[in-house]
């Protein structure tokens, strides 16, 4: 079956120093409810932080954008191979502030998702709602254009490289929660809709988790609800208590 994830986007926050005692104080913690772990962390942190959790243990590394070329005359831009040769085994792909304040669109999206997976890096596809959208009642509809436009060029062995993050972008950083029986319907949809491109396997083995203000307060509601794996966690994985307590808050 697939796993059950909690993820932290520590966004653009901390200092190396700040980051790598976060991430050392997570790896004291041992979550014996969660499968994985993933810290999505600034490109400056990540060979720090990678060395700081050693490759052991449940904790993995994530970047938290990649450019969508290979190598070459990008000033300023990092590449999936760089990616690769820190540590870090997964990427964020598609977070709605990068679609919405870098006008990522579905061209760059999709050749980030190419570029991340040709140099064997997992990626974290986001994807989700303004509240104009869930307002006339067009999530559905929204998220499946995202998927399509997005990730579906990718082939059944390739989806098993993606994780899928739904965060509803009136969520975000609002201390506003979806409900859990909110989460629990679109996430349901969303498998139906890669059960449909695919088949049932890929969908029953594709992680799912919900993002936009996820505390220990509500983590263990949302996270009872089958179809929803997990969390993508922004402000409360900044700390390791809050985060820890996230990270424990799956099962009964
Ligand atoms: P938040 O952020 O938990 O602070 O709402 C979630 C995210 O943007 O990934």
């Amino acid at each position: 079956m697939r796993d059950n994830i909690a993820a932290g986007n520590w966004k653009m926050n901390t200092t190396i120093a700040e980051g790598t005692a976060l991430a050392a104080g997570l790896r004291k913690t041992h979550p014996k409810s969660c499968d994985k772990v993933i810290l999505c962390v600034p490109y400056t942190h990540l060979s720090a932080v990678a060395t700081e959790l050693d490759g052991q243990g449940m904790i993995s590394l994530a970047a938290q954008n990649l450019s969508s070329e290979e190598s070459g005359a990008y000033t300023g831009e990092i590449s999936a191979r760089m990616l690769a040769d820190t540590g870090a085994e997964y990427v964020l792909v598609g977070h709605s502030e990068r679609r919405t304040l870098f006008n990522e669109d579905s061209s760059i999206l999709s050749k980030k998702i190419d570029q991340a997976l040709s140099h064997g890096l997992k990626v974290i596809y986001c994807l989700g709602e303004p509240l104009d959208i869930r307002e006339a009642n067009q999530h559905n509809a929204h998220v499946k254009a995202q998927l399509q436009d997005d990730l579906f060029h990718l082939s059944a062995d390739q989806m098993q490289q993606v994780i899928v993050a739904y965060e509803p972008i009136w969520a975000i950083g609002t201390g506003k929660t979806a409900t859990p029986d909110q989460a629990q319907e679109i996430h349901a949809y969303i498998r139906s809709i890669i059960q449909d491109k695919y088949d049932p396997n890929t969908a029953s083995q594709t992680s799912i988790l919900y993002g936009g203000s996820v505390k220990p307060a509500n983590a263990k509601e949302l996270f009872a609800k089958p179809d929803v794996d997990g969390g993508l966690v922004g402000g409360a994985s900044l700390k390791v208590d809050s985060f820890s307590a996230i990270c424990e808050s799956f099962g009964s």
